[in-house]
């Protein structure tokens, strides 16, 4: 039995890791809008009057009604061109305006006007002219169906579950008659005796005499009255609020709400789907599961170091982003929404006669999923997206939040980090240790320890005397440094970015209006309001290079602590009463400060450049558009293989909801990992997106080569293996950044039409050329492969073939197969009808990578074609698109001949890496000859080649083929 382990914790307690999340964080029953949208779940009915539909160019609106409160709510229906419906509801009066989430999406969706008819049986049908498909609304009780080609996909508040609490003002009712004038309770100060204050003897009365002090609130206990006085003290009648309405309270916090009660919900069904993922961030797996015998999925932005594994607590991040696959259809369900969330999901089945369109013959049972959005406050703004496709879902996400920024090519290369790199001497021998050992490496990474004690933007003095001159060293060595910058500001007068900031009024305040104070790294902290547009600017402009002293163009950003983490608050973040700017509860718009910081490091950093120069941010908070603006890594993980394991659905299921360029901590934060486990790790990370070794403070040294010439050597085939492939990888992120296709993706966005792939989460695919099988298990001597696509289930679809990279072994769609491991590499398959560009060589740095000529690998399908793309630019500026300059090509193998083409005439870039070797996987038989002709008009060539019958590999090399010239080559 595996011995229980203690991590001992970045702020120094120890736990067992998981166990942490046990006491300090909330579970549903403790969260009071669960508790009320759960009691009243299936008893709120809304009616939809129709009379008052009104069309317009962008969007149908009407009224809801509720039964029995006769509360009117404004439902707006939009039908986005590329294929979503967008369902707004808000209240048609509010007495105060509600938090509707700004700056997530990238713009106005663009919209097409719909087409109103009466739909029959009290219904009225909503059509788009482009897309294909409908929203039919009904009247009592109000249900909204999506349909797409005549067959219901997604039906909405079918469970009743429509929830809006509408804002009220503060309850005073029964204290009408006590004189308030009299009740000096603006005055009080929380450590005086507050009764003494009460002169009004009749409100004195109602006091049943006990009262306490809570987090800087009185609270009394007097009969079932409710009353709020100012902002700077606020006056709590228990009683009544059992239910949360005005204040909550969780272990010594209270949290005082200043708009009273706000939450929203809304349920969705899912017709004929059964396999749900998506919205990160939780240690689970890759399919959602069924909640309703537990914990619903929690969307709450929280620093939860060794999180525990298959839990649905909310992690660092969120993107409130569902999809459902089945057969022939793939839709999202985007719930924009910024406060804390919660979702409930079941499975159900039903008979198919009960869904819409034409009447059905047999009644058959189909599976249908039942989604419950719940949030705590703003408006409901929800996006049904129609696919079909999963790359289809993936567009229309990126339609509305933006696609991944192309990252600077260095950061696709190997990171090296550690809490902390001493000193500059250390950070030199580090760097001199890579090249000893011949193991390519392009970022090392700082963290808070670097700084004047963890004020950010400083250096320590005495580990880092020359800052300048350490960076300018790491450039010359073409690589560059990270340095961490958390969003908590050291209270301390005499620290200049402190100060400024405080007079510049840029940190969030607290519920009586003063700068909010709490704990992190540096002891007292504030924090400041990345919400306000003043201080993002104002914070992008402190990485000017002559403001950020010590700080080059080799330094480049890595936000951490961002949810934000507040050591002594409520589930060690932000209390939900604090304000932001433009007067907004925190509690409006907690998911979205990580977003906010990371937003404005980008901004600064690409300022610093006059705009020329791709920013590098990595980021631990996040949230639904996030992607524009840099990396994300999956936090405080632990050195254990199920830690290893679980990062692969995590990064997969973020990758599916918009956060392509993500990454796991490479041998475990916390923890010792064996060496068995860091190779293993080192092997997975390499074939993901974000590669980057960390490890936290208390934790052994483990660069590479501290642990034995075997290991070192597996270690350093794997990162070389990443530094080959990396034109591939920058070609993915190309196409990321263009199509929103992600880099890394479950098997079932690769073969949607094969149910064996829907549950796949330990292989995935690397684009849709590379199958990757990571070993997440100590001492596997075998690894079982499913090869997918045995061309039955996806006519016209043939026979698929798979290739293993390592042994050019053929295996074909529909067989399963053990394919023995060492511990050298993991397996890696190459899809037939694929190529493959890599280097041939690895160098010491991305930057070598420039004058490294190319290999191609041509996997033959089964018809004997192929194709694949390269995309070059300059790696580093944003000259590819302010002045064309790319490359890219298109690699087609068709009738024995490989032909290279310009797939974007626009491009400007003179690559001046050649083509140098040709790889085939599968041809039938041996040439006779090898014939390559460069540009038309030239004369042909004969070129040498080697041939392995075995295999049926033939390998051309020496070929010098320029790559922005068309050619082709002939296999005679
Ligand atoms: C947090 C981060 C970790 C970092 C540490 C110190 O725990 O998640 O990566 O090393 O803080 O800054």
């Amino acid at each position: 039995m595996e011995q229980i382990q203690t991590v001992t914790t970045t702020t120094g307690e120890s736990v067992v890791p998981g166990d942490e999340g046990k006491d300090k964080f909330k579970k549903c029953d403790q969260i009071a809008f669960y508790r009320r949208q759960k009691q009243l779940a299936g008893s709120v009915r809304y009616h939809a009057l129709l009379d008052t539909l009104e069309v317009s160019e962008t969007h149908a609106e009407l009224q809801l009604q509720h039964t029995h409160t006769e509360a009117r709510l404004l439902l707006q229906v939009c039908g986005i061109k590329g294929g979503a419906v967008r369902v707004k509801i808000n209240e048609l009066q509010p007495i105060r305006a509600r938090y509707e989430v700004p700056d997530v999406l990238i713009g106005e969706p663009v919209t097409q006007r719909l087409r109103a008819e009466p739909g029959g049986g009290g219904a009225v049908t909503l059509s788009a002219e482009e897309g294909g498909f409908q929203v039919r609304i009904r009247g009592h009780p109000f249900l909204l169906e999506v349909e797409s080609e005549g067959e219901v996909l997604v039906s909405v508040n079918a469970q009743g579950r429509l929830h809006f609490e509408t804002l009220q003002t503060p309850p005073t009712q029964g204290v009408s008659s006590v004189d308030s004038d009299k009740v000096v309770l603006h005055t009080v100060d929380p450590s005086h005796d507050a009764v003494e204050h009460l002169s009004s003897k009749r409100l004195q009365g109602l006091i049943k005499g006990s009262y306490s002090i809570c987090s800087q609130a009185c609270v009394f206990q007097i009969r079932n009255i409710c009353m709020e006085t100012n902002s700077d003290f606020i006056l709590l009648f228990q009683g009544e609020d059992s239910q949360g309405l005005w204040k909550e309270e969780f272990k010594t916090f209270l949290d005082v709400k200043a708009n009273g009660p706000s939450s929203v919900g809304l349920d969705f069904s899912l017709h004929g789907f059964e396999h749900v993922y998506g919205i990160p961030e939780h240690a689970d797996t890759l399919r959602l599961k069924n909640t309703r015998a537990g914990e619903p999925y929690r969307l709450y932005n929280l620093d939860v170091f060794a999180y525990e594994i298959h839990s649905r607590l909310g992690l660092y991040g969120s993107v409130p982003l569902l999809l459902g696959h089945r057969l022939g259809r793939t839709v999202g369900i985007f719930w924009l929404n910024v406060s804390e969330t919660l979702l409930d999901i079941g499975n159900e089945t039903e008979t198919e006669s009960s869904l819409q369109g034409p009447p059905q013959k047999k009644r058959r049972e189909v599976p249908c999923t039942e989604l419950h959005w719940m949030s705590e406050s703003g408006v409901i703004d929800a996006f049904v997206l129609l696919g079909p496709s999963p790359l289809d879902v993936f567009r229309q996400f990126a339609a509305l939040t933006g696609s991944q920024a192309l990252p600077p090519l260095f950061s696709l290369g190997y990171h090296q980090s550690r809490w902390n790199y001493e000193d500059e001497a250390d950070v030199l021998a580090v760097d001199a240790g890579f090249d000893q050992r011949d193991i390519p490496f392009d970022v090392i990474w700082l963290d808070i320890e670097h700084t004047d004690g963890k004020r950010y933007f400083t250096w320590d003095s005495k580990r880092f005397p020359d800052p300048a001159r350490l960076q300018r060293h790491l450039q010359r060595r073409s690589r560059r440094l990270v340095v961490i910058s958390d969003p908590h500001i050291k209270v301390d007068p005499d620290y200049p970015l402190y100060r400024d900031a405080s007079e510049q009024g840029c940190f969030v305040r607290d519920r009586a209006g003063r700068v909010f104070e709490g704990s992190c790294w540096p002891g007292p902290c504030s924090y400041l309001d990345f919400t306000s547009p003043h201080v993002r600017d104002w914070y992008s402009s402190q990485f000017a290079l002559n403001k950020y002293k010590g700080s080059t163009d080799a330094l480049f950003v890595w936000n951490d602590m961002n949810e934000p983490s507040v050591f002594d608050g409520p589930e060690q973040t932000m209390p939900k009463d604090a304000v932001h700017c433009g007067g907004w509860e925190h509690r409006e718009l907690h998911n979205l400060y990580g977003f906010y910081q990371h937003w404005a490091t980008m901004e600064g950093l690409i300022r610093r450049s006059n705009g020329t120069e791709r920013p590098f941010v990595l980021t631990r908070s996040f949230f639904a558009g996030s992607q524009r603006f840099g990396a994300v890594w999956t936090g405080d993980n632990v050195a254990s293989w199920d830690y290893l394991k679980i990062s692969i659905p995590m990064l997969l299921t973020l990758s599916i909801t918009g956060i392509s360029f993500c990454g796991a901590d490479v041998g475990g934060f916390f923890q010792d990992p064996e060496p068995e486990l860091l190779v293993r790790w080192y092997q997975a990370g390499a074939l993901q997106p974000f590669f980057r070794g960390h490890s936290a403070m208390q934790t052994k040294r483990r660069e590479p080569w501290l642990f034995g010439d075997e290991n070192t050597r597996a270690i350093r085939d794997a990162i070389r293996e990443r530094y080959r492939l990396l034109p591939y990888w920058y070609s993915l992120f190309h196409r990321a950044h263009c199509h929103a296709e992600p880099p890394i993706r479950p098997l079932w966005v690769e073969f949607p039409g094969e149910i064996q792939s829907f549950e796949m989460e330990d292989k995935y695919m690397i684009g849709n050329a590379l199958l990757a099988c990571p070993v997440t298990d100590a001492g596997v001597t075998e690894v079982n492969v499913l090869f997918l696509g045995s061309g039955e289930v996806s006519l016209p679809v043939c026979l698929q073939f798979w290739y293993d990279i390592r042994t050019f072994r053929r295996f074909e769609g529909g067989t399963n197969t053990s394919v023995p491991v060492t511990l050298d590499s993991v397996p890696l398959f190459q899809r037939g009808g694929t190529i493959v560009p890599r280097k041939t060589k690895a160098g010491r740095s991305t930057a070598c990578l420039s004058s490294i000529p190319f290999d191609l690998t041509v996997a033959l399908d089964s018809e004997g074609c192929a194709e694949g793309e390269l995309y070059v630019d300059d790696g580093h500026s944003f000259n590819y698109r302010t002045k064309q300059e790319f490359t890219l090509r298109r690699f087609t193998f068709r009738n024995k001949t490989l032909s290279c083409s310009c797939a974007d005439e626009k491009g400007q870039f003179q690559c001046v890496c050649s083509v140098e070797r040709v790889v085939f996987l599968g041809l039938e038989a041996k040439p006779s000859a090898v014939i390559v002709q460069q540009g038309s008009g030239v004369r042909e060539k004969k070129k040498p080649f080697r041939f392995e019958e075995e295999t049926s590999m033939l390998t051309v090399e020496n070929l010098k083929l320029k790559t922005v010239h068309s050619w082709e080559l002939k296999i005679k």
